[in-house]
C-alpha cells in the first residue's frame, strides 16, 4: 500500500500547488485564451471561424471554436463598455454553440456574429504598442 499511497499524496500536493497558483492570480480565474489568441487562431485571415462557418469543420473543431469564443466572454474588452462586449462576444459564442449542436441556419448566424468591423469599432483600441 505504501507506493500507491505516496502517489496519491503526491497528486494532492501537485493539485494544491496549482490551486495556489490560480489563487495568487486574484479572485477571478484567468481566461483560457486571451482575446489576441482568439483573434490569431480563430479569426485572422479566415482561420477556424471561416472553416466552421463554411461547414467544413469537424465536430472537434467546432468545439474548439466555441471554447475560444467562451474565452472572449471571460476577458474584459481593452476598449468600450462591458455590456456591449457581453452582447457582441456573447453572440459569437451563442452562434458557435448553435453550429456545434447542428441547429439549422447556424452557420449564417455565425458569419453575422463575427463581423470584424462591428466589433473592432467598439472594442479594439485604435493603436497599441
Ligand atoms: C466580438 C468582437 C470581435 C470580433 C467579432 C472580431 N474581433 Fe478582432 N479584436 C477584437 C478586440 C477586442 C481586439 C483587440 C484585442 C486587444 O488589443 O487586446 C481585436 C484584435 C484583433 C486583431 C489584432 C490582434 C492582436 O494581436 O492584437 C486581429 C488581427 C483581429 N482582431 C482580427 C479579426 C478579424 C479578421 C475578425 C473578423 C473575421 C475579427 N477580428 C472579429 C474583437 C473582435
Amino acid at each position: 500500500m505504501g507506493k500507491s499511497f505516496r502517489l496519491v499524496l503526491r497528486a494532492c500536493v501537485a493539485l494544491g500547488v496549482s490551486a495556489y497558483v490560480i489563487a495568487e492570480d486574484g479572485e477571478e480565474q484567468k481566461p483560457k485564451h486571451t482575446i489576441e489568441q482568439v483573434m490569431e487562431k480563430a479569426l485572422k485571415g479566415g482561420g477556424l471561424n471561416k472553416k466552421v462557418a463554411d461547414g467544413k469543420a469537424s465536430n472537434e473543431e467546432k468545439l474548439q471554436l466555441l471554447d475560444m469564443y467562451i474565452s472572449l466572454l471571460e476577458n474584459k474588452p481593452p476598449k468600450g463598455d462591458n455590456a456591449s462586449w457581453q452582447k457582441l462576444a456573447g453572440a459569437t459564442a451563442l452562434a458557435a454553440a448553435k453550429v456545434a449542436v447542428g441547429r439549422p441556419g447556424a452557420e449564417a448566424e455565425l458569419k453575422k456574429a463575427t463581423n470584424c468591423k462591428a466589433c473592432h469599432s467598439e472594442h479594439k483600441p485604435a493603436k497599441k504598442e
